[in-house]
């Protein structure tokens, strides 16, 4: 079960650590990297994750908890309420540009998403909601965008799979309104939720999609991994999410035709 105080909490932790990483960038971030020189994780990311991670185990001691860094990137099953968490979304952004980044939360039970928050750290932006909660951005409830065709709107993408042309991403980009590039799979998403961009196509783990997930089902975009097979939430797969009709376009006319 999740409740109305438990919204208030997430929301307060995460309005603490979205706090402490703005006073953080005025001091020296350690940077390090992890299996390539463009995947890095900072101490910050680790202390951020670390705070989430206490919260969690004092207020919902029973509870699972996967996370990206530090030893928590793996769980053995959904089963039970498991929290996912990405402590800091688009570390790349963080560093080099210092905005553009986001802390994400998921509430999940057997499976089921049932709470999201998505926090744009540098515009104190949080995105939330749930299962038949509705969306909002802040204290304001959003909008659900129109569903949209793919020659309709402008397109999230990761650099890589457009210029390598992985399941015909090159063509999928020329046949909508344009590419964008964000570098932030949660700023990806929250662009899907104020209907400025129709959808998404990524390379993704567990915590980058999890709490946006909840929130795009909650507006009726369409989901899954980029053949329309149900994502696993057990390793790093592609990612396509979508308004309905683009999502079929998509499938149909480009990725099972490539
Ligand atoms: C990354 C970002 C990026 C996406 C990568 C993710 P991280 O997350 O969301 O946009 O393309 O696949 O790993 O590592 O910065 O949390
Ligand atoms: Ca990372
Ligand atoms: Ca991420
Ligand atoms: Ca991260």
């Amino acid at each position: 079960m999740t409740s109305q105080k438990m919204i208030v909490e997430i929301q307060e932790w995460l309005k603490e650590a979205a706090a402490f990483i703005r006073v953080s960038l005025a001091n020296k971030v350690t940077v390090s990297q992890k299996s390539n020189r463009t995947d890095l994780v900072t101490n910050i990311d680790e202390e951020t994750q670390t705070f989430l991670i206490k919260k969690i185990n004092k207020y919902y001691p029973n509870d699972s908890i996967l996370a990206e860094e530090k030893g928590f990137d793996t769980i053995e099953s959904l089963d039970g309420r498991v929290w996912i968490i990405d402590p800091i979304d688009g570390t790349m952004n963080f560093v080099m540009e210092q905005e553009n980044f986001c802390i994400m939360i998921a509430v999940y039970e057997n499976g089921v998403g049932k709470l999201g928050f998505i926090y744009d750290v540098m515009k104190d932006e949080l995105y939330w909601g749930g299962k038949d909660l509705g969306v909002f951005v802040n204290d304001q409830k959003l909008q659900q965008p129109k569903d949209r065709a793919l020659s309709d709107g402008l397109i999230g993408m990761n650099a890589y799979m457009y210029g390598k042309n992985i399941y015909a991403a090159g063509e999928i980009g020329h046949a909508s309104m344009g590419i964008r590039v964000s570098g932030c799979a949660g700023i990806e998403l929250i662009a899907m939720l104020k209907g400025n961009h129709i959808g998404y196509i990524s390379n993704l783990s567990p915590w980058d999609y999890a709490a946006g997930l909840v929130l795009i089902e909650e507006f009726g975009f369409k989901y899954s991994d980029i053949e329309g097979k149900p994502l696993t939430f057990s390793k790093r797969e592609y990612f396509l999410a979508a308004s309905p009709t683009a999502y079929t376009q998509i499938q149909n006319d480009f990725v099972h035709k490539s």
